[in-house]
């Protein structure tokens, strides 16, 4: 079935140009349908005057004063975490050990996973995330509850067993099998979790060592053995967030260049491998970034909480790897693409008086939108409105709140008016979140 929408639209029409590529179309019409394989896509985008007699067949929902854009990708999120935000710790170490391998441990009990699956899928399409990345823990029925509660909505998800087979809590570690060691074991049931998985409907499967100091020499190479058998799935781990963790890093696994290295020794940076953070790097760092294809996923309200650090956005582009933005909840602190945009631009600015740099709205937009889906390989596919692309979107109210609606009636220009959302702008603003074209 057909379905068009009347209203404001916001979407890249010139993806190619990157962020320059944005496009605003005050009185537009957004047709979405069927393609070949029954998949609900966008059909049709431009204007109502340009449009709107081809269609004319077709009944059309009038949104005045709304405005339809892409869903958000979140590249970098932790299912297990949502009762973590807002815990506070010295630093990344500490918050780990006292309160989110505590809480992660509860996820050994499904009815626990499966609740908790069920409000954090509500709380990503309350704030307009379509498309995410997302940790589960180390117990295989909770990667079981989160790929059930996606498919349930018919969202497109990406999530992983957390691999993990030392330094945490015995409750908390990949557990050994009959006959097998916890890292051989972790990597079996990985793989069965692909099997199962990767392909269903829109889901997808990431291998998902936690970070190197949780992970054994055969835990890793055994990842990234399984990463090479099946190279359209993805890889997701964290790396060089913090000062402590690298130096733990750097003591565990001395033969390797560098942290980052550590994973380009065992296999594990590839296309379709996505590293949260990247804060303190070097350039070796980045040029082995860019070299693998391998993309980071910019976590600033994480990094801000927990004191990380400042991700080098002047560093990437002279580089040159792929990266876009992540909530990280809950070292993150907000669920909302918004509030991830403005703490970007306040990490860009910190940046500023070294390089001159201060990322522009469309810039913020493009990296939790089409931006994020092209550093996941979804280019095309997701964080767009372009015919062809799946129907992903949602629907915008400049007039969620009583500040919003005054500040974005005297916006002058695109950027003021994305600047508007990006600095007031939360659940509220998003009125509606359509999944594969369902209401
Ligand atoms: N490094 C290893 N595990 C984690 C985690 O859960 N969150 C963050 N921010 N960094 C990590
Ligand atoms: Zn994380």
């Amino acid at each position: 079935m057909q379905r068009a929408y009347r209203a404001s639209l916001l979407w890249f029409a010139e993806p190619d140009s990157g962020p320059e590529g944005i496009r605003f179309e005050e009185d537009g019409l957004l047709v979405v349908g069927p393609d070949v394989h029954g998949q609900q896509v966008v059909q049709a985008i431009g204007s109502w005057h340009a449009l709107s007699a081809q269609y004319s067949r077709l009944a059309v929902e009038h949104l005045p004063g709304r405005i339809i854009a892409p869903g958000f990708v979140d590249m970098h999120v932790h299912f297990p975490q949502t009762h973590v935000i807002g815990s506070p710790a010295a630093g990344l170490l500490p918050w780990l050990e006292n309160y989110t391998f505590p809480e992660e441990q509860r996820f050994a009990d499904p009815a626990y996973a499966a609740d908790a699956a069920t409000f954090f899928v509500d709380e990503l399409l309350r704030n307009g995330v379509t498309t995410a990345l997302a940790f589960a823990t180390s117990h295989s029925s909770s990667v079981d509850a989160l790929f059930a509660q996606a498919r349930a909505r018919h969202m497109r998800l990406i999530t992983g067993l957390c691999l993990m087979d030392r330094h945490a809590p015995a409750a908390l570690l990949n557990q050994p099998g009959q006959g097998t060691s916890a890292a051989e074991q972790s990597i079996l049931e990985s793989e069965a979790l692909i099997q199962r998985w990767h392909g269903q409907d829109r889901l997808g499967y990431a291998i998902t060592p936690r970070f190197a100091p949780t992970s054994t020499d055969a835990q890793l190479r055994g990842a990234g053995e399984l990463a090479a058998r099946y190279p359209d799935v993805w890889i997701q781990s964290h790396v060089a967030e913090n000062k402590d963790e690298i130096a733990w890093a750097r003591e565990l696994f001395p033969k390797s260049s560098s942290y980052l290295a550590t994973y380009a020794d065992f296999g594990l940076l590839r296309e379709r491998s996505v590293y949260a953070h990247c804060i303190h790097f070097d350039d070796a760092d980045r040029a082995l970034m860019r070299e693998s294809g391998a993309v980071a996923a910019i976590s600033p309200t994480s990094n801000l909480f927990l004191g990380s650090g400042f991700f080098d956005y002047a560093g990437a582009d002279r580089v040159g790897f792929g990266y876009g933005l992540a909530s990280d909840v809950g070292g993150g602190t907000s669920f909302s693409p918004f509030h991830t945009m403005l703490a970007a631009y306040y990490v860009g600015r910190e940046g500023h008086t070294k390089t001159g740099l201060s990322l522009t709205p469309r810039q913020l937009w493009w990296q939790h939108t089409a931006g994020a889906a092209r550093a996941l390989g979804l280019d095309g596919v997701v964080g767009n409105l372009l015919p062809g692309c799946e129907a992903d979107f949602i629907v915008l109210n400049p007039q969620a709140t009583p500040l919003l609606a005054r500040k974005t009636a005297l916006c002058a220009s695109l950027d003021e008016l994305l600047f508007s959302f990006i600095v007031l702008g939360d659940d509220r603003a998003v009125e509606r979140t359509v999944i594969a074209g369902a209401q």
